[in-house]
């Protein structure tokens, strides 16, 4: 266990750690769920959701990674203290990071179509321009392509190691991935529709809220802030020495949090100084925005950046994805770093066909959007409902207090984190089954 490797600094960690929450959820998925759901009373509760679950899971994840030093499947085995065996939570975990990034790594794909484009720059009238998007749809060998380029791009650095790999291309990327966000909030601001987008944002109007609007918010932040998966499990396996988990926790939710924000901040403008509906849906960003590029002064420059910036977002967030499945073979099966990268690479790749062949489906469901709901709206809540009992009832207050500190901040969150968190995943997911 000595051999296994480790962050070479907290700054390294907390920089993976945003680097796999911020992602598509962040800039693709929140601002057209929020859009969808009428806006500044949307992210009041997603805020909610944020303080209460998200923040108390994230620490949980962490503690769970740290002290084990293990992948989510011998970390849960590691805690278990009856006859129930627990590292079922960590085979589900490691299943779910499958399933997500073989999907993930397509859209993923798509973003790299679109940056390429853009440094065509986008012309054409508007329906030309929003066919693009079905046009990659229906070809699937573009698809394929683009899905495999992510794949061995992510497959690449991983090879490099958690510290030199994963930390380094975080190191790298996110800084990067922030200064392209200001430049672009910057834009934003000169915009005419900037009034009515930060309206947009911070007006809570709560007649649009409805009973989904929970449901998508508690599935939006578990999803954004990568919980429920074992992802910050593994991450956390590779912190030691002394860190502040409590701090480091809220401090990945918040700047996870205030990326998402910023990006609706960069989006709604545009949208608004165009006249446009903000509630446009999963084709916000393929099919709005690049209508939008084609037609403002400097559209070319900002869509590079835009869509530069998302791509940034997402392979930070894809290497995660991909660690978790990695450090799992690794531990249980003791294979080598490189032949696990490459065993695993290529299953989820295989995987990732499906959804990259649109036309293939289910009873008339993509592929795709299967994966998606199967993993988010029931194995990620489930997930953190594991884990969130498992940190309850099997570890005593004062191993956690040891670890995590017994100052009232602290009290109170573990207290979220044994009782708010998850009866409030419970009730989600039975309302996502459709019990009540
Ligand atoms: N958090 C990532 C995003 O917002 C997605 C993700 C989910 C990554 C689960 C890792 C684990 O896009």
């Amino acid at each position: 266990m000595s051999s296994r490797d480790h962050w070479g600094n907290k700054l390294g960690f907390i920089l993976a750690a945003v680097g796999s929450a911020v992602g598509l959820g962040n800039i693709w998925k929140f601002p057209y769920v929020v859009g969808k759901n009428g806006g500044g009373a949307f992210i009041l509760i997603y805020l909610a959701c944020i303080i209460l679950v998200g923040i108390p899971i994230l620490i949980t994840e962490i503690y769970i990674g740290k002290k084990s030093q293990l992948n989510p499947v011998g970390a849960f085995r590691f805690f278990q203290k009856g006859k129930v065996p627990f590292s079922p939570i960590g085979y589900a975990g490691v299943l779910c990071g499958v399933m997500i990034l073989s999907y993930y790594s397509v859209i993923t794909g798509w973003i790299c179509h679109y940056l390429m484009l853009s440094f065509r720059g986008f012309s054409g009238t508007e329906t030309e321009i929003s066919t693009i998007f079905d046009h990659l749809n229906a070809t699937p060998w573009l698809n394929v392509a683009w899905h495999t380029f992510v794949m061995v791009t992510v497959m690449l650095i991983l090879m490099k190691g958690v510290m030199k790999g994963i930390e380094k291309a975080s190191k790298i990327l996110m800084p990067t991935l922030g200064i392209l966000l200001i430049v672009l909030v910057c834009y934003s601001l000169t915009l005419d529709g900037m009034k009515d987008a930060w309206h947009f944002l911070t007006y809570p109007d709560f007649s649009k809220v409805t009973g989904g609007s929970l449901l998508e918010a508690l599935g939006t932040s578990f999803f954004t802030l990568s919980l429920g998966m074992g992802a910050m499990i593994t991450y956390g396996s590779y912190l030691k020495g002394d860190v502040n988990i409590t701090k480091s926790a809220v401090q990945i939710a918040s700047v996870d949090t205030l990326i998402a924000f910023l990006a609706g901040l960069v989006i709604f403008p545009i949208v608004f100084s165009n006249g446009l509906e903000p509630s446009a849906g999963p084709g916000l960003i393929f099919k709005t925005l690049p209508v939008l590029f084609a037609k403002m002064p400097g559209g070319h420059i900002v869509s590079i950046a835009f869509f530069a910036l998302v791509l940034f977002a997402a392979i930070t967030s894809a290497i995660s994805l991909l660690e978790v499945a990695v450090s799992f073979v690794v531990d249980e099966y003791k294979f080598s770093r490189i032949k696990a990268i490459l065993i695993m690479g290529t299953v989820i790749w295989v995987l990732g066909i499906l959804s990259a062949v649109s036309s293939w489906n289910i009873g008339g469901v993509p592929f795709l959007d299967i994966f998606d709901k199967i993993s988010s709206c029931y194995m990620l809540p489930l997930g953190g409902l594991g884990t969130a009992l498992v940190f309850a009832w099997a570890i005593s207050n004062e191993q956690k207090y040891a670890e995590i500190g017994s100052k009232p901040i602290n009290k109170i969150l573990l207290f979220a984190a044994k009782y708010v968190a998850p009866l409030l995943l419970l009730v989600v997911f039975l309302r996502e089954i459709g019990l009540f």
